[in-house]
């Protein structure tokens, strides 16, 4: 909405923000769905909570909540509902629930029948890093079938996905909402021209395909049986929740799949009756905007200590770039104030040995999300004891400062200025009781509402991503000049022109 930075209720929001207490000297943890949020070190008072209130009010987030919970066309550019919160009711609409039930029933045939040793997941984006998450989160100590996920075009990908695999018991699941991906089709069919290199007696029997357009899949040659599908009001970021959870239950079983539903139902219950103070969702977005929009930080840092979450971080990049990075907003206005940050940044305690350095330090710093288990699932609790340190010493340090004099072993030390740390920087410590499917589903549902209540806040759509479509057009044109057609050559700058030209016909000389 245009001048909503002048608006008076963003002005006294912005204004409580700037005077608000920063160094956590009070406690506020927030209870959701089994998770605990302690957003004690990001701007707090009393005034700042009235300011927000008013906010959200004005913004009208009630209503939108409830238009998104109602299916609604809440994507209004693509005129669809984005409706993911149905997937995961426990009483969902006909169509969702016998869709679950086909996957249930394959996987259990799968099972009983001890079929497939190895699965080759084909999917990339929202088809990929949910899988991939879900994998890597409950399969760290094993897994009932062999996985291994191939996105990239790059071709090394999909020939390292299927070296040293036997035809014969693999089978590669396909998943892709449109079925018209690049990267996704062309390494569908260099699996099929490997499987069909098996002398089996039909390699199509060996796919699935898991879609939002099931005629493009039964087209391309899989079996109508092997087609499981979703729903074009699901969107690719959000589709974890549906039929793109099969790999996830052929690999480390069906009740991970039962349990992160439920959890991320109980997350959708308490976004839905929390009030606007103990709502987990709204209060880390309210801190997300504060963060970005008044104190102006670019980026935000996701940590977990917990290395079973380590695709945690490209899940969150996607689930928060592709909704938020937007500076139009839903009329087709200029949004006249920063919207979302980027996000990055890996498990700790390797990332202390990464970036941190510039977290504490750096002339810029961003606000870090802490996450960690309060019981860790392996039998070494001097090595849990060590992680929770790590991770509470790690955001204390952020948040309090080290002066020069404190830093200073005495007079004349000429190392205290470089020891010396500005502190005040924002997080939030999110701590999971154990790293259950129902936590982590309750995790991801608290993540896709907060940035819901974000897109609310800024005015714009968090369900299109028309900015990735540019240049995946600008690509096919591009490979069809790099194979030599110049037909439709575009008008390019001179760099690219340059390097089409150099890169087009044959290798390097
Ligand atoms: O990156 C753009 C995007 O459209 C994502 O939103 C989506 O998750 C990904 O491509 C893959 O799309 P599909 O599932 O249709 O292959």
């Amino acid at each position: 909405m245009s001048g909503f930075s002048q608006s008076p209720e963003w002005q006294q929001f912005a204004a409580a923000a700037k005077s608000a207490d920063s160094r956590a000297t009070q406690v506020r943890v927030l209870d959701a769905a089994g998770l605990k949020i302690d957003v004690s070190a990001q701007r707090m008072s009393p005034e700042l909570d009235a300011a927000a209130n008013v906010l959200l009010d004005k913004r009208g987030l009630d209503a939108a909540r409830k238009a998104l919970f109602a299916g609604e066309k809440v994507n209004n550019t693509e005129n669809r509902a984005a409706w993911h919160t149905a997937l995961r009711d426990p009483a969902p609409p006909p169509a969702v629930a016998l869709e679950r039930e086909r996957v249930r029933a394959f996987v259990q045939r799968a099972d009983t029948e001890r079929r497939w040793r190895n699965i080759v997941h084909i999917g990339i984006g929202g088809s990929d890093w949910g899988p991939r998450l879900a994998v890597s989160a409950f399969g760290y100590t094993g897994r009932w079938r062999a996985i291994r996920f191939v996105a990239n075009v790059d071709g090394h990908a999909i020939e390292g996905g299927l070296a040293g695999l036997d035809p014969h018991d693999t089978l590669v699941v396909v998943s892709s909402k449109s079925f018209t991906t690049t990267e996704t089709l062309y390494n569908a069919e260099r699996a099929l021209a490997w499987l069909r290199s098996g002398e089996l007696e039909d390699p199509y029997q060996h796919i699935v395909a898991v879609t939002a357009n099931p005629q493009r899949a039964i087209e391309w040659g899989v079996p109508e049986a092997h087609v499981f599908r979703f729903w074009d009001w699901v969107g690719g970021r959000y589709s974890l929740w549906s039929s793109i959870n099969l790999p996830v239950a052929l690999s480390v079983g069906s009740e991970v799949i039962a349990g992160m539903q439920s959890g991320a139902a109980e997350m959708d219950a308490h976004f839905r009756q929390a009030d606007w103070q103990n709502n987990a969702p709204v209060q880390l977005a309210l801190a997300g905007v504060v963060n970005r929009s008044v104190l102006g930080y670019a980026s935000q840092a996701v940590v977990p200590y917990d290395t079973r979450l380590f695709y945690l971080v490209s899940y969150l990049q996607q689930l928060e770039m592709e909704s938020l990075g937007k500076s139009v907003d839903i009329h087709g206005n200029p949004v006249d104030l920063p919207t979302g940050p980027a996000v990055w940044g890996m498990p700790g305690t390797d990332a202390q040995h990464t970036f941190f350095q510039w977290l504490h330090q750096g002339s810029d710093g961003a606000p870090v999300d802490f996450l960690v288990c309060r019981q860790a699932d392996h039998h070494w609790p001097e090595h849990h004891r060590q992680l929770l340190a790590n991770c509470l010493a790690q955001r204390a340090a952020l948040l309090r400062s080290k002066t020069v004099e404190e830093a200073s072993t005495g007079e004349g030390d000429a190392l205290a200025v470089h020891k010396a740390t500005s502190g005040g920087r924002p997080s939030n410590l999110i701590v999971l009781p154990r790293l259950t499917p129902h936590a982590l589903g309750a995790l991801l549902a608290m993540y896709e509402h907060k940035v819901f209540v974000q897109s609310v806040i800024w005015g714009i759509n968090a369900f299109d991503q028309w900015g990735v479509e540019y240049g995946k057009i600008m690509a096919s044109g591009m490979a069809r000049e790099l194979a030599g057609d110049l037909s439709q050559a575009g008008q390019h700058d001179a760099s690219t022109s340059y390097w089409l030209q150099r890169l087009a016909s044959k290798p390097a000389s």
